[in-house]
C-alpha cells in the first residue's frame, strides 16, 4: 500500500516586498537580486505568524483533499521559524483547525523538511497506524534574518504550504521511492546561531538568533547533492528523467535550478518556478511550489512528480510521486 497526496493548500503573507523595496532601505539593487538569483519579489509577515499561516495553507489542503479537521490523525509541521519553543507549530495548528484527534508535532530539517514530514507520515501510514496526515512547510524566516547581512536577508521570504496524504486507492498512485540524508559536519555553511548555555553558572552575551550562510559552498554542494539524489529516486521507481512530468524543487535560486536542469539533462520548462515571487522559504517552498502547480491544473491523475528539498543541516531529501 502506498501513500497519496490527496490534496495541496499554500498561504502567503500580504506584504508584497520587491527588491527596489530593499534597495531603499540597505544597499542593493534589483539588478544584484535578480541576476544571480531570480528573486524579483517576496513575502514578509507583518501581523501573520508561522501558525497562523499554517492553518490557513492546511484548511486550503483539506478542502482542496476533500477531508475535515475531525479526520486528520497526524499533523507534522516542518519549519526552522516556529512562533513559540512550545507549543509546537503542529499543537498551535490543530487547535486552530480542529483537529481533535490529531497527534501534533514539529521537525527541523530546514529546506528539506517538507521531505522528512512526508517520510515520517509515509511510514505512519504504511504501518496502519495513522490514516489521515496533515504535512505542512512554514516559515516566517523575515524574524530570524540578519537584515544588517544583505548577502543573506534579501533571498529569504515568509509563507506556508500543506498536503493531506493517506493511503492510496491503488498501487499506481503515491509515493513510488523517497531518499532522505544529512550531512552535520558541514552544518554551519548554512547555521541559525546564537542559542548558547545562559544559567547561573554560564553567563553568555546572547544576541538576536539569525541565520549565517556561506552561499558559495551552500550553492556548490546543492549542484552536486540535488541531482544525484534524483537520479537515486528515480533509479529506485524504475524511472528515467523522461518519464517525470515536473520537477518541483526548493526554490533557493534560478541558478542552481538551472545546473540541476543541466546534469539531469532535462528542460528548465520542466522546473516550475515561485522563487521569483516568494523567495527562499525554506521549508515552505516545496509546498508552496507544489500547490501552485495542482491549482494551476497542471496535474492529472497518473502524473509522475519529483519533489527534492536541500538546505540547512545540511540535509536533502528527494521522491518520486505519482498523482
Ligand atoms: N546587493 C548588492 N551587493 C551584494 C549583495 C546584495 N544583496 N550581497 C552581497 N553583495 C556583494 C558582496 O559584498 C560582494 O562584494 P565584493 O566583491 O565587493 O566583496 C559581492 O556582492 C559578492 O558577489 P558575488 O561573488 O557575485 O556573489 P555570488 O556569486 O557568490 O552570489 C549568492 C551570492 C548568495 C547569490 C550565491 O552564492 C548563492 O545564491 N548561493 C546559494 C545560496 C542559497 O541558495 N542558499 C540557500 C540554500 S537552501
Amino acid at each position: 500500500m502506498k501513500t497519496r497526496i490527496a490534496g495541496t493548500g499554500h498561504f502567503l503573507p500580504k506584504n508584497v516586498v520587491t527588491n527596489d523595496d530593499l534597495s531603499k532601505i540597505m544597499d542593493t539593487s534589483d539588478e544584484w537580486i535578480s541576476s544571480r538569483t531570480g528573486i524579483r519579489e517576496r513575502r514578509l509577515a507583518t501581523e501573520e505568524t508561522t501558525a497562523s499561516m499554517s492553518a490557513e495553507a492546511a484548511k486550503l489542503a483539506l478542502a482542496d483533499a476533500g477531508v475535515s479537521a475531525q479526520d486528520i490523525d497526524l499533523i507534522i509541521v516542518a519549519t526552522v521559524s516556529a512562533d513559540h519553543m512550545t507549543p509546537s507549530t503542529a499543537c498551535e495548528v490543530q487547535a486552530a483547525i480542529g483537529a481533535d484527534h490529531a497527534v501534533a508535532f514539529d521537525v527541523n530539517a530546514a529546506c528539506s523538511g517538507f521531505l522528512f514530514a512526508l517520510q515520517i507520515a509515509d511510514m505512519y501510514i504504511k504501518q496502519g497506524v495513522y490514516k489521515n496526515a496533515l504535512i505542512i512547510g512554514a516559515e516566517t524566516l523575515s524574524k530570524i534574518m540578519d537584515w544588517n547581512d544583505r548577502s543573506t536577508c534579501v533571498l529569504f521570504g515568509d509563507g506556508a504550504g500543506a498536503a493531506v496524504v493517506c493511503p492510496a486507492q491503488d498501487d499506481n498512485q503515491g509515493l513510488a521511492s523517497i531518499t532522505l540524508g544529512s550531512d552535520g559536519a558541514k552544518g554551519m555553511v548554512l547555521a541559525g546561531i546564537n542559542r548558547s548555555n545562559n544559567n547561573p553558572y554560564v553567563k553568555t552575551d546572547i544576541g538576536p538568533h539569525y541565520i549565517h550562510m556561506d552561499g558559495q559552498e551552500v550553492y556548490k554542494f546543492a549542484v552536486t547533492t540535488v541531482p544525484a539524489s534524483i537520479e537515486k529516486v528515480l533509479d529506485e521507481a524504475g524511472l528515467t528523467s523522461e518519464d517525470i512530468k515536473y520537477f518541483v524543487l526548493h526554490q533557493a535560486n534560478i541558478r542552481i535550478l538551472q545546473s540541476v536542469s543541466k546534469r539531469l539533462k532535462v528542460s528548465m520548462d520542466k522546473f516550475p518556478i515561485s522563487l521569483d515571487h516568494c523567495g527562499n522559504m525554506s521549508a515552505a517552498s516545496v509546498p508552496v511550489l507544489l500547490d501552485e502547480v495542482n491549482r494551476k491544473g497542471m496535474l492529472e491523475k497518473g502524473d509522475k512528480i519529483v519533489l527534492a528539498g536541500f538546505g540547512g543541516g545540511l540535509t536533502w531529501g528527494a521522491c518520486v510521486v505519482e498523482w
